[in-house]
C-alpha cells in the first residue's frame, strides 16, 4: 500500500508540470484528491490493514496529501499570473508615445501648458489641506449673482458681461465664486476649498483678454481670520507656483461678496517690472480678487457670522500661465495651435 502510495505521489509530481491552464488544474485536482480521485481510492483499501500499519499510512498520506495541495495552490498561482501577464502584454500601451510614435512620424502628446498650471496649483492646495470642488458652467442667477450679494439691480452685474440663456434665468457662469456658494452648503466650517474652472464673460478680446477663461476660487472659513492670514496665505502661494519669493501689492478693490475687498497685484515676471504689454506697462499685474466673506454670503450659505468668518478669492489661472511660461498674448492660449503646444511638452 505505502509503494502504491509513493507510486501515486510520483505520478502527480512528473504530471504537475504539464497542467496549462485553470480548467486543466482543476480536473488534475479531481484526478489525484477528489472523491473519486487516486488518493481516495488508496485509503479505501485501508480498511484491510493492520491497526499498526493503519497508522503509519494514514500519516504518510496525510503528508502526501499536503504536499499535493500546496504543490497545487503554487502552480495555480504561476497559472494565474501568466493569464493575467498575457492579458496585459496584449493591451499594452506605451502612453509615453516616444520614439516609437516618432517613427511612424506622428506627434507624441503633451499637456496644454493651462492644464499643468491648474494641476500645480491644485497639487499646492491639497498639501496645504484644501480639498478641491466643482460647480456647472451653466449655471442660474442665484448662484452667479444673488447668493453672492449681487442683486437684480446692482451695477457689480454690468462690470461682467454675462452671456445669457434664452430664458434669461440661466447663463455661462461668469466667475468660478458660484464655487463658493455651492461649496458652503456642502461643507460644515471650519473648512477651506479651491475650485478651478472655466469661465465666460462677452468681452472684447485682445493681448489679455479672451471670451472663456479660466479661475481658481478659493474660501477658508474658521474662526478669527484675518486679512494678515489672507495676506501671507496669498503670498506663499504665488511664491510656490513661481519658484521664487514674489512681491505682492493690496489695493482696495469692490466685490459685493467681500468686505472689504482687495485686488492683489503681482510683480510682472514678463519684464520684471520694467512694463510690457501684458501688464499695460505698469509693471504690476492684476492677479487676484480677494477678502474677507461679507456676512450676508455667509449666512446665505447656512453659516452664522457672528461665529464664523474667513476670506475668499479669486485667481487668474491663465494670466498666472502666461507669467509662468513668458507668453505675451492670451490668445495662444485658446488658438489650438501644436506648434505653440508643443513648445510646452518638456517643461
Ligand atoms: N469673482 C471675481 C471676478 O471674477 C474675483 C473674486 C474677487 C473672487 C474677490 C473672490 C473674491 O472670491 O473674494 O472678478
Amino acid at each position: 500500500m505505502l509503494q502504491k502510495l509513493e507510486e501515486v505521489k510520483k505520478e502527480f509530481d512528473s504530471l504537475l508540470g504539464s497542467v496549462k491552464s485553470m480548467p486543466e488544474m482543476a480536473q488534475f485536482k479531481a484526478d489525484f484528491l477528489g472523491k473519486k480521485g487516486k488518493l481516495n481510492a488508496l485509503m479505501g483499501g485501508m480498511r484491510e490493514l493492520s491497526v499498526e500499519d493503519k497508522k503509519s499510512f494514514g500519516a504518510r498520506a496525510n503528508l502526501v496529501k499536503q504536499d499535493m495541495l500546496s504543490a497545487i495552490d503554487r502552480q495555480s498561482q504561476s497559472l494565474e499570473m501568466e493569464v493575467i501577464n498575457a492579458k496585459l502584454a496584449a493591451n499594452w500601451q506605451d502612453i509615453s508615445l516616444t520614439d516609437k510614435v516618432k517613427e511612424k512620424g506622428q506627434q507624441a502628446a503633451g499637456l496644454h501648458p493651462l492644464t499643468k498650471v491648474t494641476r500645480e496649483l491644485e497639487d499646492i492646495f491639497l498639501s496645504m489641506g484644501f480639498d478641491i470642488l466643482d460647480g456647472p458652467h451653466i449655471e442660474d442667477e442665484y448662484h452667479n449673482f444673488e447668493a453672492l450679494n449681487i442683486p437684480d439691480s446692482h451695477p457689480a452685474r454690468d462690470m461682467q458681461d454675462t452671456f445669457w440663456f434664452k430664458d434669461k434665468k440661466h447663463l455661462l457662469r461668469t466667475h468660478t465664486s458660484n464655487i463658493q456658494i455651492r461649496g458652503m452648503k456642502q461643507k460644515k466650517p471650519p473648512f477651506k476649498f479651491v475650485g478651478p474652472g472655466k469661465v465666460f464673460r462677452c468681452e472684447t478680446l485682445d493681448a489679455s483678454h479672451e471670451a472663456a477663461f479660466h479661475q481658481l476660487e478659493g474660501m477658508m472659513v474658521g474662526k478669527d481670520i484675518s486679512v494678515p492670514h489672507m495676506i501671507h496665505f496669498l503670498r506663499t502661494l504665488l511664491s510656490e507656483i513661481f519658484k521664487k519669493e514674489i512681491n505682492v501689492r493690496l489695493r482696495p478693490g469692490f466685490f459685493p461678496f467681500v468686505e472689504p475687498g482687495f485686488e492683489l497685484d503681482y510683480e510682472c515676471l514678463l519684464c520684471g517690472g520694467k512694463g510690457c504689454s501684458v501688464c499695460k506697462q505698469v509693471g504690476w499685474v492684476e492677479g487676484l480678487g480677494c477678502g474677507m466673506v461679507h456676512p450676508k454670503v455667509l449666512a446665505g450659505g447656512g453659516i452664522d457670522p457672528n461665529e464664523w468668518n474667513g476670506f475668499a478669492f479669486g485667481l487668474g489661472i491663465d494670466r498666472l500661465t502666461m507669467m509662468r511660461y513668458h507668453i505675451d498674448d492670451v490668445r495662444h492660449l485658446h488658438s489650438g495651435n501644436l506648434q505653440f503646444s508643443e513648445q510646452f511638452k518638456a517643461y
